[in-house]
């Protein structure tokens, strides 16, 4: 059977987030396939993003060699993840992805979704914001979309069968030239272990919503 057809594990939607939590340590023998990866992805991309630009790009680290060079970048604090994880995934925002934003909606009116006026209109009004946008806007919008599709991935790796851990504890300025990408294009937004866990997780505690919440 090809990946694309298998069921998901669970998919028992208040079980997937309301009993998400932060694993840290892994079953070290247990192996994801690339191929489970690639479908992980294909359904965490449905995520939402900032006009459709889909400002993400991910590095999977699936063999020792990879995880090694993943270990390099993290604060010894994740060691414990990096060493038992299955498998780490890098999400990297692509604070470029307007270069080629034509061609989703090239696509799309190619498709039939959209008519051509249509796409040349959402030319018109979004490409000019980021065409003249600095960094420092791209890097947020970036962000944003990075975390809407890492979030995702969470809640993916639960309905796989899986649990997860997102960690930022890396040394930001190494992540983007330890995997030989282009730093003029990528930022570092988080990196996601994935892996059968060996321990129980650490109880976290929430505030309550009256402290975080006004209703205005
Ligand atoms: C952006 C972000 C970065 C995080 N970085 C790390 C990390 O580097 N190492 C780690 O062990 N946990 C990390 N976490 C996990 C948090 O510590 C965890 O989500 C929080 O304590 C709540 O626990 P829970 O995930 O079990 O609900 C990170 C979480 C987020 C959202």
């Amino acid at each position: 059977m090809d990946a694309t057809e298998k069921k998901l594990v669970n998919n028992d939607f208040k079980d997937i987030m309301l009993n998400r939590h932060s694993y840290r340590k892994f079953k070290k023998d247990v192996k994801i396939s690339d191929e489970e990866i690639t479908q992980i992805l294909k359904e965490a991309i449905s995520a939402p993003s900032a006009c459709n630009l889909q400002s993400w790009h991910f590095v999977v680290c699936n063999t020792p060699e990879a995880k090694k060079r993943a270990r390099e970048v993290m604060m010894p604090f994740n060691y414990p993840q990096i060493d038992t994880a299955s498998t780490v995934i890098f999400v990297m925002g692509d604070i470029q992805s307007h270069y080629k934003y034509r061609d989703v909606w090239n696509k799309a009116a190619e498709n039939g979704q959209i008519t051509t006026e249509e796409r040349d209109k959402i030319f018109k009004t979004f490409l000019p914001l980021y065409e003249k946008a600095d960094r420092n806007f791209l890097e947020k919008d970036a962000t944003l979309d990075g975390s809407m599709v890492a979030m995702q991935l969470l809640l993916l790796a639960r309905a796989h069968g899986y649990e997860a851990n997102p960690m930022s504890g890396y040394y930001f300025d190494k992540v983007v030239p330890q995997f030989g990408l282009d730093p003029e294009r990528y930022i570092p937004i988080t990196s996601i272990a994935i892996g059968k866990p060996d321990e129980e997780f650490t109880k976290s505690v929430r505030y309550d919503v009256s402290e975080v919440t006004d209703f205005a």
